[in-house]
């Protein structure tokens, strides 16, 4: 395997730190920003954090319009809204703020603003990423909660609406410019989201860190990623005041979405299959399922052996039924969901859960094959 080809790229300047948010108005400035668009929801609007933005830039006399439609999953109509306003208004950077949904829905805006739609033009099962090409305005995402890791991320997820599919836009150019990991924005979140979303930081990780590839930077940095989760997550749901939780939270994300440059797997596959079809958080989502997945995966002998390698983060022995007790007792302690009895997940739907992940792109880089018939074996043992 190491004699084979790669090609590795970690290049998200990051700038991290409480106040960091303050400091990205004076880079913007230096980077010759005039007038940006600010692409966030109506959620963040109701708790405030948008409106400290703006007056950031105000006092700074750099121009900031706002748009802040982009929905939970975000769609299409909304990447096409966001880069109508960008255009109307004379923009010349963006700024992503929120969770996934409005950073990603900004990384596409950033594409459609210099490119022809119809976005599903870029679609990457399709070959779309050939399609982006420089100039695109810089984006700088400003990430509120911490899981998706988006603010590292190559590719936005999107629903295009006419065929309720969820759509993979990459490219490494959508990276955005600089992620801005500033923990003081992320102590608004409410104790469960933040267990859910700490959850979702988690298994990125946990599957990056078994998907049989050869890059070892990746698996590094899910290896600490891992811990980082295992003992910071229980702290900030703890108490959500706790900075320094928030902060390791919101690196335990970024690395997370980094290591994912390997892969994810049939975790999230389900996951998002459970997401298009119930609308089921994705957070919750992963976690109601990861346990029974891990079990699957332990069959192969390699999984088996890295599960078993993460026994000295769960103070427990090197063994990877140990490690996955280990986890449950862990996931229960967050109040998160270990089966499906909490997500009303009706049981003669299984087929269909299962014909949509099979489909899913994480599916193929399982590391362990996936039959017809797996999916729904699994998920009758979680299913009351
Ligand atoms: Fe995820």
């Amino acid at each position: 395997m190491p004699l084979s080809r790669h090609t590795w790229s970690f290049p998200t300047r990051i700038e991290y730190g409480p106040g960091a948010l303050e400091d990205l108005v004076e880079i913007v400035r230096r980077n010759g920003g005039r007038s940006g668009l600010l692409v966030t929801d109506k959620g963040l609007e109701r708790v405030g954090t948008p409106e400290r933005v703006r007056s950031l830039f105000k006092k700074a006399g750099i121009a900031l319009t706002t748009f802040d439609e982009v929905q939970s999953n975000p769609t299409d109509d909304n990447v096409y809204q966001g880069t109508e306003v960008y255009k109307k208004s004379g923009c010349d950077f963006i700024v992503a703020l929120g969770g996934g949904s409005p950073i990603d829905a900004a990384k596409c805006i950033k594409c459609l603003v210099t490119h022809e739609g119809p976005l599903e033009k870029y679609d990457d099962m399709k070959g779309g990423d050939k399609f982006i090409v420089n100039p695109m305005p810089p984006l700088y995402a400003v990430p509120t909660t911490a899981g998706t890791g988006s603010e590292v991320g190559r590719s936005g997820v999107i629903t295009i609406r006419s065929t309720r599919t969820k759509t993979i836009i990459f490219s490494p150019l959508l990276m955005p410019t600089i992620a801005v990991l500033d923990p003081d924005l992320t102590v608004s979140m409410p104790p469960k989201l933040t267990a859910a979303t700490g959850v979702d930081a988690l298994v990125h990780n946990l599957e990056a860190y078994i998907i049989d590839a050869f890059h070892p930077f990746a698996d590094g940095i899910a290896w600490k990623g891992i811990a980082l989760c295992i003992e910071q997550l229980p702290r900030a749901v703890k108490n959500g005041q706790d900075i320094s939780a928030r902060g390791n939270m919101l690196v335990a994300s970024a690395m997370g979405a980094t290591a994912f440059q390997k892969g994810l797997g049939i975790n999230h596959s389900i996951a998002h299959a459970l997401g298009v079809l119930f609308d089921t958080h994705h957070g919750l989502a992963n976690a109601a399922v990861l346990l029974q997945v891990m079990k699957f995966n332990a069959a192969d002998p390699k999984v088996d052996r890295k599960l078993a390698s993460l026994g000295i983060l769960f103070e427990t022995q090197n063994q990877s039924g140990a490690v996955l007790d280990k986890l449950g007792e862990w996931l229960q302690a967050l109040d998160m969901p270990v089966d499906l009895g909490a997500l009303n997940i009706p049981r003669e739907r299984l087929e269909e859960i299962e014909a949509y992940a099979l489909k899913d792109p994480c599916c193929s880089l399982n590391p362990r094959p996936v039959a017809k018939g797996d999916i729904v074996s699994l998920l009758e043992r979680i299913i009351p």
